[in-house]
C-alpha cells in the first residue's frame, strides 16, 4: 500500500527535484492576516509574493500545508471527502513559470510510473476542466496529451479560484479522476463530481480582487505585478485514490483514530451508516483539535478559540452517543499524535 506520507514524500520529492525550495507547513493561525481565521489553503504563508507586499526567497516553492476548514463542518463524515483538517500538496511559482509549466508538471507526476516516483494513473480516466473558453490552457492540455473530448468549460462557480476574501485570485483548471461507472454517470465532471473526483487544482494567479461577495460575484480591482500559479491537491484525496478505500476517513493515517474511537466506544465499523457518520466525525475532528491545541489554540467564547471549543463538543458528543461515558479526548488525541508523529 502507498502510504500517506510516500505519497506526501513523492510529492515534495518531485518538485523539488525540478526547481523548487521545500518550504515546511506554516502554523494554522495565519501570520499576521487578520481576513482569516485559520491556513485554509496552500497558498495563504504565500500570499504577500503574489500581491508583491514582499519579494520571494525563491522563485519557486512547494509544500504539503495543513488546513482547517470548518465551512462545510457539517458534511464532515456524511461524504466521501469533507474534512475540519487535511493538507494540500501545492507547488507555487511567483512570477516564474506559468501554464505552461504548472500543467506538465501536474501531468508527469499524476500519470508517470510509480517505479519512477510519481503516481501511476491510468492517462484514459483523467479529465480536465478550465474556465470558459480558457483557449492558452485547452492548448496546452492537448499539446500535454488529454483528448479534447476529456477537457471541459466551466463557469466561475467551478473554475475560479480566490480566497473568498480580498486579495489574490486567478482562472483555474482542476484534473479529475474517473472512478468508474459504479460511483455514477458518464460525463465527465461536468455531469458527475462523485464519480469524477478533483484531485487537483492548478490556478493562474494573475488579478487581485478587491471585493469578494461570493464564488461568482467580486470585483477585480486589477492585475498582480507578476502571473504566478498555486496549486492544490489534497493529500487525503489521494491518499484515497491510491490506497483503494472510499473515502478519506479510511486511509492509513486517519483510520488509527478511527479504530482507536470505534474501539473505546465499542462500536464497530462498517455496520451501520449512522454510527460510521459519528465514528468517521470523531476521527477527523480529533485530529483537527489535535493539531490547533498544537498551534497555540485554546478553547474559548470566542473566536478561533470557540471554534475550537465547537468542534471538541462535537466530539465528545458523538462519542457519548455512540456509549463512551468516559472522559476520551486524550486517547483520541494520543492516537491522532500516534498517526500524525511521522509527518510533523
Ligand atoms: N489554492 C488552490 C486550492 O486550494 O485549491
Amino acid at each position: 500500500m502507498t502510504s500517506t506520507n510516500d505519497i506526501r514524500r513523492s510529492f515534495l520529492d518531485y518538485f523539488g527535484s525540478n526547481g523548487h525550495d521545500v518550504v515546511p507547513s506554516a502554523p494554522l493561525v495565519p501570520y499576521n492576516d487578520p481576513t482569516l481565521m485559520f491556513t485554509n489553503a496552500g497558498m495563504v504563508p504565500f500570499k504577500p509574493y503574489f500581491l508583491g507586499e514582499s519579494v520571494p526567497p525563491y522563485p519557486r516553492a512547494t509544500s504539503v500545508q495543513k488546513c482547517v476548514r470548518t465551512l462545510d463542518i457539517e458534511e464532515v463524515g456524511k461524504t466521501t471527502r469533507h474534512a475540519s483538517f487535511f493538507q494540500m500538496c501545492g507547488n507555487f511559482s511567483f512570477g516564474d513559470y506559468f501554464k505552461s509549466g504548472a500543467i506538465p508538471f501536474a501531468w508527469e507526476l499524476l500519470t508517470g510510473s510509480q517505479a519512477d516516483g510519481n503516481f501511476g494513473f491510468d492517462s484514459e480516466r483523467l479529465w480536465v476542466t478550465v474556465l470558459g473558453d480558457d483557449q492558452e490552457a485547452i492548448d496546452i492540455w492537448l499539446k500535454t496529451g488529454v483528448p479534447r473530448e476529456r477537457i471541459q468549460s466551466r463557469g466561475f462557480a467551478d473554475n475560479y479560484w480566490s480566497m473568498g476574501v480580498p486579495g489574490p485570485g486567478g482562472p483555474c483548471s482542476e484534473i479529475y479522476f474517473d472512478r468508474g461507472p459504479e460511483y455514477g454517470r458518464e460525463g465527465g465532471p461536468e455531469a458527475d463530481e462523485d464519480r469524477y473526483l478533483e484531485v487537483w487544482n492548478l490556478v493562474f494567479m494573475q488579478d487581485e480582487l478587491s471585493t469578494v461577495r461570493s464564488k461568482v460575484d467580486f470585483d477585480i480591482a486589477g492585475s498582480l505585478p507578476k502571473k504566478n500559479i498555486d496549486t492544490g491537491m489534497g493529500l487525503e484525496r489521494m491518499a484515497a485514490l491510491l490506497q483503494g478505500v472510499d473515502n478519506i476517513y479510511e486511509i492509513d493515517t486517519t483510520k488509527i483514530i478511527l479504530d482507536r474511537a470505534s474501539a473505546l466506544t465499542g462500536v464497530e465499523y462498517g455496520r451501520d451508516e449512522k454510527s460510521d457518520v459519528r465514528l468517521r466525525v470523531i476521527a477527523d475532528h480529533a485530529r483537527t483539535c489535535a493539531f490547533l491545541i498544537a498551534d497555540g489554540v485554546l478553547p474559548s467564547n470566542e473566536g478561533r478559540g470557540y471554534v475550537l471549543r465547537r468542534i471538541m463538543r462535537r466530539v465528545v458528543r458523538n462519542m457519548r452517543i455512540l456509549g463512551c461515558l468516559d472522559p476520551a479526548m486524550g486517547e483520541l488525541i494520543d492516537a491522532s499524535i500516534a498517526s500524525m508523529s511521522p509527518q510533523y
